[in-house]
């Protein structure tokens, strides 16, 4: 299991410390990026990704929660970016940004809102580095975790299997110490915090428990 603390939990006005106290314990950091159109909250562009990227060697998971994200594909891989993640809300020729993300050689994932079916994936699957679930509806940290999706996982994880391939399966929303256990069980293989792990008193402890929760 892989963790990736996202930095929208995190304290903004002290980004890179909140950064460097759960750089050794992390696997990725998720960056989300929100535009005030796809959801209902801006954040953080490519400009932050940057300015962050030559302070730490952790891969950067970017989460685009955006309208037309073909356009701003390249200034994110420019930014440093490892693995971009497109909504398939967002994407009438997903396909192509697919594509699009894969030629500039860096990962490329692709998210399903709770209400999305997986069936709305069939065709992709097979081109794609990562799927993400959300497990909330996307826009905002601290959210319940939406309990029905553990079935979407599964689910996934079965297609996966079925299907031979190889895709990671990263989970967004509501992850806490008590429910983590049951996300890997159903097939996570790299779980998303904000709140459970930024506003904990001691991010990198948390990280740990959240390992020693799973019994990795
Ligand atoms: C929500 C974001 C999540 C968010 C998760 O739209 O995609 O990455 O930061 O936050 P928590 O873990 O607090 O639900
Ligand atoms: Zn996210």
């Amino acid at each position: 299991m892989k963790i990736a603390p996202s930095i929208l939990s995190a304290d903004f006005a002290n980004l890179l410390q909140d950064v460097k106290e759960i750089e050794e314990d992390a696997d990725l950091l998720h960056i989300d990026v929100m535009d005030g159109h796809f959801v209902p909250n801006i954040t953080i562009g490519s400009v932050v990704v940057k300015a962050l990227r030559q302070y730490t060697s952790l891969p950067f998971d970017v989460h685009l929660m955006i309208e037309n994200p073909d356009l701003y594909i390249e200034d994110f891989v420019k930014a440093g970016a490892d693995i971009i993640t497109v909504h398939q809300e967002a994407c009438v020729h997903l396909h192509r940004t697919i594509q699009r993300i894969k030629g500039h050689e860096v990962k490329a994932g692709v998210a399903l809102n709770p209400a999305t079916p997986l069936e709305t994936l069939k065709y992709i699957l097979e081109y794609v580095d990562l799927v993400l679930v959300m497990t909330v509806n996307p826009g905002f940290g601290g959210q319940k975790f939406i309990d029905s999706m553990l079935k979407k996982i599964k689910e996934l994880d079965e297609m996966r299997k079925e299907m031979n391939l190889s895709f990671e399966i990263e989970v967004d929303g509501g992850i806490n110490i008590k429910n983590i256990k049951q996300v890997v069980e159903a097939g996570a293989d790299i779980i998303v915090a904000g709140s459970a792990i930024f506003e904990s008193p001691d991010p990198s402890s948390t990280i740990k428990e959240f390992r020693e929760a799973v019994g990795t």
